[in-house]
């Protein structure tokens, strides 16, 4: 923490507070303010957090401005060009990348963790096919508390590390069995002669009548795509797994409130969201019509994939999905119409005033669905592979909460309802 201070004074009372700058080793200083209420007597007031940090954390940096975003120092760009998923998730939850041995020693426990109880496919079977992917895993993922619970001494940080590496391993096949539940197919099980996303595909869709052989060009862009939405520091879902686990709960039940916070179409919900918009546009005619949709104040049409409460600048994980979304349509030997789509309306909306002004750009979820599509992914799965990367990023997050002594999460409020008041009996109501 810097020397430095900042005088706040109540020119009504008189009163002042100095209040310490806290300075990490990148990004805006911070002033602390849990000082005020006691010596001004006032709360401070920040709906949505936009001007409010909730921790220290030395996982993720991003600098919005500048489109900056590195996990534990290294740049984005150099991981999603030169590193695995797997490596990612080992530097994100101890800090470090990892030796040859301590990586393998990883992949194996990662591997060796990927069976789920048989039990809970039985919980799957009982959901209605046609319950969205997301509702079956928040319920799901929040279950895994029931099976596991004997084995998990919160104060120990050997099973706090062995509760992360369980979700990270089930979470592929936890998410391909909801799946295949919806598409009325047998679960398939793990593979451990496979990678983590060839496993994956190969849980997704491999059918008992065939052999399915994994595509590497779709491996390796799954790859890349958990790689980029690993972590992302503070956002919505990371901050209610944080709150959540402030309260003591099991990792698993903070990882599925997680999954919820992320379904929200203003946050990893957006993939899908994408995908449904550019659908409804449907061709490159329409596309003026819908940017005028987004920019009419009446309209409560947004340009999905657009916009980011951080970066004020292109986000750096869309320009590397934007690249990898040519090449995996140029490998896979394909083209579709919604690339030119999405191109054609970034291309207006980047020139446009509006968006200009309010330093909109696309964000990680504007090209990601065209992705998933030529993959054969389903939309309503998309927001499921977010959650699986994110997986990574939320228990890296409640690992560092759970070694720092955190106060339980409680925000206050600014009370504006009725004064107190006499009951009234009913019948005289
Ligand atoms: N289309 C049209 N206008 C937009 C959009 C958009 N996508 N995003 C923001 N704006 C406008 C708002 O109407 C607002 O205008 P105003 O100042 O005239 O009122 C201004 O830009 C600022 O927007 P806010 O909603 O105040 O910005 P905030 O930081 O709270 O929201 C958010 C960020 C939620 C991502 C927003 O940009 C949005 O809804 N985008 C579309 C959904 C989306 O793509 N979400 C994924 C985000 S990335 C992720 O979570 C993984």
């Amino acid at each position: 923490m810097s020397e430095q201070r900042v005088t706040l004074t109540d020119e009504g009372s008189g009163k002042s507070v100095e209040l310490p700058v806290i300075s990490g080793t990148e990004g805006e200083p911070t002033l602390s303010i849990k000082a005020v209420p006691s010596t001004l007597g006032y709360f401070t007031y920040d709906p949505g957090f936009t001007a409010t940090a909730s921790c220290t954390s030395t996982i993720t940096f991003i600098d919005g401005e500048k489109g900056i975003l590195r996990y534990r120092g290294y740049p984005i760009e150099q991981l999603a060009g030169k590193s695995t998923f797997l490596e990612v998730a080992y530097l994100l939850l101890f800090g470090e990348l990892p030796t040859t041995d301590e990586f393998d020693g990883f992949q194996s426990d990662i591997t060796h963790h990927t069976m789920v109880h048989e039990k809970l496919n039985t919980f799957i079977s009982g959901f209605h096919y046609d319950a969205h992917p997301m509702a079956m895993m928040a319920g799901v993922v929040g279950s895994l508390a029931a099976f596991y619970h004997d084995k998990m001494d919160m104060s120990d940080p050997e099973h706090r590390v062995q509760a992360a590496k369980r979700m990270i391993a089930k979470m592929p096949t936890i998410a391909a069995a909801c799946y295949r539940h919806h598409m009325g197919r047998p679960v398939a099980y793990p593979n451990n002669e496979l990678t983590y996303t060839e496993n994956f595909l190969d849980m997704m869709f491999s059918v008992p009548a065939e052999k399915y052989i994994v595509d590497p060009v779709a491996a390796k862009a799954i790859d890349l795509l958990y790689i980029l939405h690993a972590d992302h520091e503070q956002n919505a879902s990371t901050s209610t797994v944080r709150l959540v686990g402030s309260t003591g709960a099991n990792p698993y039940a903070c990882v599925s409130a997680g999954i919820s916070a992320l379904w929200g179409p203003a946050h990893g919900g957006a993939n899908e969201k994408v995908l449904i918009m550019l659908d409804e546009i449907g061709d490159l005619s329409r596309v003026g019509k819908y940017i005028d949709k987004a920019k009419d104040k009446d309209d409560p049409f947004r340009l999905m994939g657009f916009g980011h409460r951080v970066y004020k600048n292109y986000d750096p994980r869309a320009s590397i999905i934007r690249k990898a979304a040519h090449e995996v349509l140029e490998n896979l030997g394909t083209s579709d119409p919604m690339m030119d789509l999405a191109m054609e309306l970034e291309r207006i909306a980047l020139e446009d005033e509006y968006f200009v002004s309010k330093k909109l750009y696309p964000n990680v979820d504007f090209y990601s669905g065209i992705i998933y599509k030529a993959l054969g992914i389903p939309v309503s799965m998309f927001t499921v592979m977010f959650a699986i990367a994110r997986t990574v990023g939320w228990v890296s997050q409640w690992l560092e909460q759970e070694q720092t002594p955190t106060p339980i999460g409680r925000p206050r409020q600014v009370y504006a309802g009725p004064t107190e008041r006499e009951y009234v009996p009913i019948e005289s109501r």
